[in-house]
């Protein structure tokens, strides 16, 4: 596998999810085509109900679009079963929710081993890869804690030792620092900043521009749509002149 990083590492074609609920048909996603590359740091962004989470959903594997097609390094996922799809999520996706989503009983060593039961490893070394990658997210004096014993931000650090555990080819975190404070969420964008820098592929989504601005590629939806796609900086750009115009018209 090559480790260039202008490889495209994520191609969807004209990706639709529609969600049927009654007699009613939610078009989620209503044609989405995206090229991602190796070691690109990407944020979602975009109303609420724009289908953010549906198309997060989609490029972890973690559901199916209705039509289109999504390649993964090269593979077409659409044509997978579910034990293909397992596999998928397994050994090339990391998930990071809002909520942390860790298992309350089990130790934060507990769950950084969870994904790593599927790999051909034996115990020891799978807890061994496990110990260090909760030191490498800053967490080595944790590892017998329950997640009631821990902290948001430290939660959230095992959620992402977990993820990170069987080296994915891409991290995808779905309002990742939704739910903690802004000092607190400046130290996780670091760790997905030092993530980033050591080669991982990152994809986010956030509503706040402060979390945004980690990011060097904006993709703004609307409607299961994008319609805007930019470096951070024209990103940046176009808010300002489209401010400056409105600021222009209330005038
Ligand atoms: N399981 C589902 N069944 C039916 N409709 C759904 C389902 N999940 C999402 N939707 C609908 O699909 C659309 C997109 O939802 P999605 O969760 O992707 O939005 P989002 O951009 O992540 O929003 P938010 O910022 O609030 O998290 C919404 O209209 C939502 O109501
Ligand atoms: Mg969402």
């Amino acid at each position: 596998m090559s480790t260039k990083p202008d490889r495209i590492i994520i191609r969807l074609e004209k990706v639709t999810r529609i969600y049927k609920v009654g007699v009613e048909s939610i078009h989620a996603l209503d044609g989405i085509d995206l090229q991602l590359r190796r070691n690109e740091y990407v944020a979602v962004m975009g109303p609420s109900g724009s289908g953010k989470s549906t198309l997060m959903n989609i490029l972890g594997c973690l559901d199916r679009c209705t039509g289109g097609t999504y390649f993964l390094d090269g593979r077409d996922t659409t044509r997978l079963g579910a034990g293909g799809l397992a596999r998928i999520r397994n050994t090339q996706i990391g998930f990071v929710f809002q909520s942390f989503e860790l298992l309350g009983r089990s130790s934060a060593l507990k769950n950084v081993e969870m994904p790593l039961i599927y790999s051909r490893e034996g115990w020891w070394s799978r807890r061994k890869r496990a110990k260090k990658m909760l030191e490498r997210v800053g967490l080595g004096d944790r590892i017998k804690h329950r997640p009631n014993q821990l902290s948001g931000g430290e939660k959230q650090r095992v959620a992402i030792a977990r993820a990170m555990v069987c080296g994915p080819s891409i991290l995808l975190a779905d309002e990742p620092t939704g739910n903690l404070d802004s000092k607190t969420s400046e130290g996780i964008l670091a760790l997905f900043d030092q993530l980033h820098s050591e080669g991982q592929t990152i994809i986010l989504v956030t509503h706040e521009e402060s979390v945004a601005r980690h990011a060097s590629r904006i993709i703004r939806m609307t409607d299961g749509r994008i319609f805007s796609d930019m470096s951070f900086e024209q990103d940046r750009a176009n808010r300002a002149s489209l401010n400056g115009r409105f600021g222009e018209m209330s005038k």
